[in-house]
């Protein structure tokens, strides 16, 4: 009777051994798939965003710019030197560069972020720092830093949902990283 109890808590045991092996050897594969349909989407929502339209560094073509497909989202080309500003057409203009990723005007002169996942880029961001800069507008995500200047539209991104706006990340935290150190801003009485 005594071993009998024994050889069948043995079998329960190894019947559970069996079963949360099995447990866990199920997961990974659900978030694997979980994870591409969510980078999906965001590829998808960062396609219709138009976030290339300033991010993604234009080459200049008979059709008009085009984004250069090596650069990715990098933002503005470090390499590219500061050009000198016509301030008598800022009078009456907001002026953007030909590669789209530097602008100036009343704000002073811009430059899109680098949002590839390199160091240079949103490569150590958590989700939380994201989320304040995508609808707080707030620099490198920061609640304290900043205010993020034109032209980044955060403003349009304030009621994004949090699905939505996580699919965007998890998507720009797929992509190629590239390196790119972004310049600082340049305030209107130093232009
Ligand atoms: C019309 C141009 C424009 C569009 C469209 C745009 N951005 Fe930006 N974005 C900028 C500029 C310019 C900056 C830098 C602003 C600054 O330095 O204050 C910026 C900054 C950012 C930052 C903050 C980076 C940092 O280091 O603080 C993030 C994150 C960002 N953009 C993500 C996005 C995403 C994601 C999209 C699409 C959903 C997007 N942006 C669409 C122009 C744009």
């Amino acid at each position: 009777m005594k071993t009998q109890l024994i050889s069948l808590s043995v079998m329960a045991f190894a019947g559970a051994m069996f079963l949360s092996s099995f447990n866990k050897a199920e997961p990974p594969k659900k978030t694997k798939l979980a994870d591409d349909a969510l980078i999906k989407k965001g590829e998808y929502l960062v396609g219709i965003l138009g976030c290339g339209d300033c991010h993604a560094p234009k080459m200049m073509t008979s059709q008009g710019p085009a984004p250069d497909p090596a650069l990715g989202l990098s933002g503005h080309p470090s390499a590219i030197p500061m050009p000198k500003v016509n301030k008598e057409a800022l009078k009456d203009w907001a002026l953007f560069f030909p590669t789209l990723t530097m602008s100036v005007g009343p704000w002073g002169a811009s430059f899109a972020a680098n949002i590839t996942p390199d160091a240079t880029g949103i490569g150590s961001w958590t989700y939380e720092q994201f989320k304040i800069a995508m609808t707080q507008g707030k620099s490198k995500g920061i609640a304290t830093a900043r205010p993020l200047l034109p032209p980044m539209p955060w403003q349009n991104y304030v009621n994004m949902k949090d699905e939505d706006l996580r699919a965007v990340f998890a998507y720009l935290k797929s992509c190629k990283p590239i390196h790119n150190v972004i310049p600082q801003p340049i305030s209107p009485d130093k232009l």
